[in-house]
């Protein structure tokens, strides 16, 4: 959980139902800087030597930048962010759209490398929900062997997190907020609406 004052001040920005598009996707951006930064704490990283005007020291680097998945169309909106910090990264798509009345997710884009052996990947979607969308992107990842996941989220809600920690997957959970429930729409409760609308406009 990145519970750091300015995420959360980002994160009520993008709750407020008066923020317009514009600001939505600005405050998500800046959110996600923070996010991608905490979440790299746990990335390996290698050490190289250098020198300094001064003198010879240690440089750092990440031993293995991941790949980076944004998940259409609302983690759009995060991949700008991500790839800023970490752009040596190459970048994954997959694209889901929930069905309004199953709730599960309907596949319509995946382009990914075929293997993804001794890569780790970064997901990028703002909404852990039911947790059905989260679980597919990760199962085409572990199909290509990724054995390495982190899951970027701005909300999760309970439902969506016990799905994924049931689904045995080999990922990790941040995110910057985990809200009380779902509703009967199976929208986060107080949550932030639908964050691909609220980006990019009613569909
Ligand atoms: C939203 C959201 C997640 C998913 C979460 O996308 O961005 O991808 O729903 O719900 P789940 O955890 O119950 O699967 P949506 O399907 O609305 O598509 P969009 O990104 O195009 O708005």
């Amino acid at each position: 959980m990145v519970d750091n004052p300015l995420a959360q001040a980002r994160l009520t920005v993008l709750r407020d139902a008066r923020t317009e598009p514009a600001a939505f996707r600005a405050a998500l951006t800046e959110l996600t800087t923070m996010l991608v930064y905490e979440a790299a704490r746990a990335f390996p990283f290698s050490t190289y030597p250098i020198r300094t005007p001064v003198a010879p020291t240690e440089g750092t680097r990440l031993a293995r930048p991941p790949l980076l998945v944004p998940v259409l169309r609302a983690g759009l909106g995060m991949a700008d962010a991500a790839l800023a910090l970490l752009p040596g990264c190459q970048m994954g798509f997959v694209g889901l759209a929930r069905d309004e009345e199953t709730f599960a997710p309907r596949a319509y884009l995946e382009s990914l490398p075929s293997d993804l052996t001794g890569l780790p990947a970064l997901v990028l979607d703002p909404m852990l929900a039911t947790g059905g969308s989260l679980e597919h992107c990760c199962r085409l990842l572990v199909a290509r062997g990724c054995a390495d996941i982190t899951v970027l989220c701005v909300l999760a809600a309970p439902e969506g997190i016990a799905r994924l920690t049931a689904a045995d997957l080999p990922l990790r959970l941040v995110t910057a907020a985990v809200d009380d429930r779902l509703d009967a729409r199976r929208f986060i409760v107080p949550g932030l609406g639908d964050a691909g609308d609220r980006q990019f406009g009613l569909m």
